[in-house]
């Protein structure tokens, strides 16, 4: 499903502040994967993610999405593919928008189903079974403004209306940062059910070493710009927690 090979970037190449963020990474994610990537500050994780989003563009190798040559696209043509989600809650959604309003940017983004979105009472049906399938009791809520929820509220949301966007990727750096335990818990459920759902190819990046032993399919240690360990389903479900902060010394 992804395939980035022999993929380098340095950063203010030549110039005194110069940083070697990635070496000569080779990583091959298949359909239907969920790795979950950990590693110091600064190891390169996020530039990982920017580099399959195509947020920015690799200095030498090759990227390879659903089967297509992406090394040369841009972040706008990828994301038929890949949806993101960030650590603040608030990007990714318009504050002064209704939930339903938010959800018919989302769709309008990508079109998706052939629906009529406007004022379509069947979208507003959908998006508020969708919504009530979290379990979060938000879909008597739809008409108000989006900024008016609480960060995990809203970030359950943004990964409702990624995964409804019929992408088949889901990119989540830190996702759950910047909430409270209860809410980060209630987001990374959501996000894990939403994957299997959908079927979706997902990358976690979290310094969260909880949610990294008991989430995923795949765990992926980043160090310096390189991939130090990386552990297959198999083994990564006999994988302790208390093994993974070893890695941390
Ligand atoms: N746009 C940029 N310009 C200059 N340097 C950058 C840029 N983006 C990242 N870097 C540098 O590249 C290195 C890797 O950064 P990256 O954000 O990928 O780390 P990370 O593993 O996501 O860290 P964290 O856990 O703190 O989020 C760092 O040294 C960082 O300062
Ligand atoms: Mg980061």
């Amino acid at each position: 499903m992804i395939a980035l090979k022999n993929i380098s970037k340095t950063f203010n190449a030549g110039k005194p502040n110069e940083v070697k963020a990635l070496g000569k990474l080779s990583l091959e994610i298949h359909e239907g994967e969920f790795v979950v990537i950990v590693g110091s500050n600064g190891s390169g994780k996020t530039t990982l993610l920017n580099l399959v989003a195509g947020t920015i563009l690799p200095d030498t190798g090759t990227i390879s999405i659903a089967g297509n040559n992406a090394t040369k696209l841009t972040d706008y043509q990828r994301s038929k593919w890949i949806a993101r989600i960030f650590q603040n809650p608030l990007s990714g959604t318009a504050a002064d928008l209704s939930i339903l309003d938010n959800f018919r940017l989302a769709a309008l983004r990508t079109k998706s189903k052939g629906l009529t979105i406007g004022k379509n009472e069947n979208f507003k049906a959908l998006v508020r079974e969708k919504i009530a399938a979290l379990g979060m009791g938000l879909e008597d809520k739809t008409e108000q403004p989006i900024g008016t929820l609480s960060g995990g509220q809203r970030q359950a949301l943004t990964l409702l209306m990624s995964v409804m966007d019929e992408c088949k990727i889901l990119l989540l750096d830190e996702p759950t940062a910047a909430l409270d335990p209860r809410s980060a818990e209630n987001v990374i459920c959501t996000a894990d059910a939403l994957i299997k759902q959908y079927s979706l190819t997902a990358i976690l990046v979290t310094h969260n070493l909880k949610d990294a032993a008991n989430y995923g399919t795949r765990i992926i240690q980043m160090g310096e710009g390189e991939i130090l360990k990386d552990i297959a389903a198999k083994e990564k479900a006999k994988l302790k927690q208390a093994e993974l902060f070893e890695w941390f010394g």
